[in-house]
């Protein structure tokens, strides 16, 4: 006969199988994800019995969060700007630090009249950046490329699901708008040196590599979009793009040496250097 699991027991079991800080938490939110329900009824009915197809569904995926596995992933989902978005292996899972980034965008495009302002997102990946510029303005022209069709595809299935409007391009950094002008341009590139340890560590582990690393010193791509963003940005417009908190200084070179004016580094939440933003002159 096959073992009966309460709701709490099989999170006591999955608790004890995890075995770290937060191990309780994710246990909970994988379980409500299966079943479909949220963490108030969890603990309303936790002497509530799990059929076996379900145990046995929960405990795949407590193995699989054992083996490594994102939680993001196995839920296939992530919270952004108080967006909830769809992400899967194709895309990176997108980080709070990355709210930074739409922070300073949001407060430079309130010096522009909405009707006119043209945003690009470069290297949306699940289509983060661009959909959280989009719910907050709503009349802004957006666009947003990357070089993945596979996260494009999804970057515009969660933009059907938000009803958010985004036009979306697969190339490589400016390639497929090339006749554009922008008054806006916002990235998070890949910006991790290749040979950095943490990449074989982690979450990063089961993220796309094509969204992580960039050269020896990670500023393979940054060097890309700061020296050619000049050419599609409209006078004045700003370039503004997330870094390792490491590498301001360089990125900070990499502006000046292509002449923007205004530089300025932004920390995040946390106080680490994080978004360096400059104007065309
Ligand atoms: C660090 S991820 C950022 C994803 C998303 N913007 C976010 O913040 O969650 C970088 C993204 O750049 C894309 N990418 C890498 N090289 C590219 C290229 N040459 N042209 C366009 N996109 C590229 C990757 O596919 C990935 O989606």
């Amino acid at each position: 006969m096959q073992q009966a699991w309460s709701y709490q027991h099989a999170i006591q079991h999955a608790q004890s199988q995890l075995n770290h800080e937060s191990a309780k938490l994710e246990a909970e939110i994988l379980l409500c994800h299966l079943l479909k329900i949220s963490r108030a009824q969890l603990y309303t009915w936790p002497e509530r019995e799990l059929t076996d197809q379900q145990a046995k569904a929960f405990f795949d995926l407590v193995g699989q969060r054992q083996q490594g596995q994102p939680i993001a992933y196995l839920t296939g989902q992530r919270e952004f700007w108080g967006l909830n978005l769809h992400v899967n292996p194709n895309t990176l899972i997108p980080r709070a630090d990355t709210e930074t980034l739409v922070d300073i965008a949001l407060h430079k495009a309130a010096l522009y009249s909405q009707p006119e302002l043209t945003l690009l997102d470069l290297g949306t990946g699940s289509g983060a950046i661009a959909l959280a510029l989009a719910s907050e303005l709503p009349q802004a022209e957006i666009h947003a490329i990357d070089y993945s069709n596979a996260a494009l595809a999804t970057a515009q299935s969660n933009a059907q699901q938000l009803n958010l409007a985004i036009q979306f391009y697969q190339g490589s950094w400016f390639e497929p708008v090339n006749h554009h002008k922008f008054d806006i341009i916002v990235s998070n590139p890949p910006y991790i040196e290749s040979t950095d340890p943490h990449l074989s560590q982690g979450d990063l582990r089961f993220e796309p590599s094509q969204a992580l690393a960039s050269g020896t010193d990670g500023l393979d791509d940054l060097r890309v979009i700061i020296s050619q963003a000049q050419t599609y940005l409209a006078s004045k417009g700003w370039l503004m793009v997330e870094h390792g908190y490491n590498q301001a200084l360089s990125v900070a070179d990499l502006f000046k040496q292509s002449g923007y004016q205004a530089i300025e580094l932004i920390t995040d939440l946390a106080g680490q250097p994080r978004v360096t933003i400059g104007q065309k002159p």
